[in-house]
């Protein structure tokens, strides 16, 4: 059983290079089959859900060649399924985005349906109801989610509720349907940006991705590309998140300072210092005091649900009393009690959680129970004194390349062990 092992009380100090974006090369993944010609992805990240996905789309008959860790040519001439299995879905539900793919492409899918999931119920109406307005028969049946069009209709879709996965499988469906289509109330998360601009370059024809409205004149057929992924903001957000729990001193390349702007805003209200350069952003901690402050988290330009866990890890050792208000998923404070075993202070009050400041947290075994709730028990570990275990690090290494190699180069003292000895070896080794 893989755990990841953790001496605390290190202030991260140094360079961290952002891998590319998950959330972002998951639809780009599921557009690149949109086309009988070979599209090549680059800047991907080397994580699990990532390598799931291409595995479904290999699985439906796409040539796949993994030219390296980052990069990867796909060629949707040889689909010959046009049904994602639960396999696939079960372990990543953004697997659906091979629905508004299928769709589009061949006006006719199947997919599994993905069911709830760890921070709360996952319904897909509104990916059911854009398809149904660009003219898709649609039945949801049988653990199966079903859509067949003689052709695919431009239409104009309301969402009732800002929705990532809504917008990227409405957009990926539209882009080849006849006519124009709408979508308003879209998220404007800078992965759904990063869908568009890479089926912009297919010669799909989106405009608006980033704002509320998205308008799609539909084309006849996409053609070969090559694309790089942006970075990722959530993995940027984590070890900004890391360097001010531990006072560090951390320079994170390879971002889009922009895209950090509320993260970097929350970090400034706790006390850190943030320096912005074109492609980078420095968080200094070192020397300053944290304080409390209060997080809510909305759709994009707001404060990001997938850094929620993480903001709590650092508020819960800033002075004084923060709030944390989760407004998108309903059941995303699970982690709090294993923070709690670390010796945090935090209250769950329906959708708030009231952070009482302490002054360090204390090492001990932790599981992860998701990906981000894992990613604030390594922010708390890191900072903790004394040495934190963490269980169930499948979760984690969903989402975050390398973090070993990243952390460490950080001055962690940070290892992923398999075996009993080895957690030995590294206890001997730290003590
Ligand atoms: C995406 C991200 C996830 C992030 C989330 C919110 C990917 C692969 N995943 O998830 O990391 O936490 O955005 O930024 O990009 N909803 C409905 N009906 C629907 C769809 C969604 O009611 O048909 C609701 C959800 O229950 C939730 C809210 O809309 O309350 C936002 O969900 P959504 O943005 O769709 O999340 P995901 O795309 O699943």
């Amino acid at each position: 059983m893989e755990q990841y092992v953790i001496k605390g009380g290190t202030p991260l100090r140094g360079e961290v290079e952002i891998s590319g974006a998950k959330n972002a090369a998951l639809g780009i993944l599921a557009g690149a089959i949109m086309t009988d010609e070979t599209v090549t992805i680059e800047n991907l990240p080397n994580v699990k859900d990532i390598n799931v996905l291409i595995g479904a789309i290999e699985d439906i008959g796409a040539t796949v060649n993994r030219i390296d860790a980052h990069t990867v040519e796909i060629t949707g001439k040889t689909i010959n399924r046009l049904s994602v299995d639960y396999e696939y879905i079960k372990k990543i539900r953004a697997s659906y985005y091979l629905m508004g793919a299928l769709l589009g492409k061949y006006k006719n899918a199947e997919v599994a349906l993905p069911g709830g999931c760890a921070i709360g119920s996952r319904p897909i109406d509104l990916h059911v109801k854009g398809l149904k307005a660009l003219g898709a028969d649609v039945d949801v049946s049988y653990g199966l989610w079903s859509a067949k069009a003689d052709r695919l209709v431009g239409s104009h879709i309301y969402l009732d509720k800002v929705s990532v996965g809504a917008t990227i499988n409405i957009m990926l469906a539209a882009v080849l349907a006849d006519g124009k289509t709408t979508i308003e109330n879209a998220a404007k998360e800078p992965h759904v940006v990063d869908v568009a601009s890479f089926l912009n370059s297919m010669g799909a024809n989106i405009r608006g991705a980033g704002t509320d409205v998205i308008r799609i004149s539909g084309v006849s057929a996409l053609h070969g590309t090559n694309y790089a992924v942006i970075p990722d903001q959530i993995e940027a957000g984590t070890y900004m998140c890391a360097a001010a729990a531990t006072h560090g001193n951390v320079v994170i390349k390879n971002v889009i300072p922009k895209h950090l702007e509320a993260i970097s805003a929350k970090l400034i209200e706790a006390g850190c210092l943030i320096e912005e350069y074109d492609d980078a952003v420095r968080v200094i901690g070192e020397g300053r005091k944290l304080t409390n402050t209060h997080v809510t988290t909305l759709p994009y330009p707001g404060f990001p649900t997938d850094m929620q866990p993480e903001i709590t890890a650092v508020l819960a050792i800033a002075e004084g009393t923060s709030t944390v208000t989760e407004s998108i998923f309903e059941n995303r404070f699970k982690y709090v009690d294993e923070l709690a075993r670390m010796g945090a202070s935090i209250k769950v009050e329906s959708t708030v959680a009231i952070v009482t400041g302490v002054s360090n947290y204390t090492g001990a075994r932790v599981s992860a129970p998701d990906l981000r709730a894992g990613a604030a028990l390594i922010i708390a570990g890191l900072s903790a004194d004394g040495i934190t275990v963490i269980d169930d690090i499948q979760y984690i290494q969903r989402g975050y390349e390398d973090l070993p190699t990243k952390l460490s180069g950080l001055g962690a003292q940070f290892e992923m062990v398999d075996n009993e000895r080895d957690l030995q070896k590294f206890k001997l080794k730290v003590s």
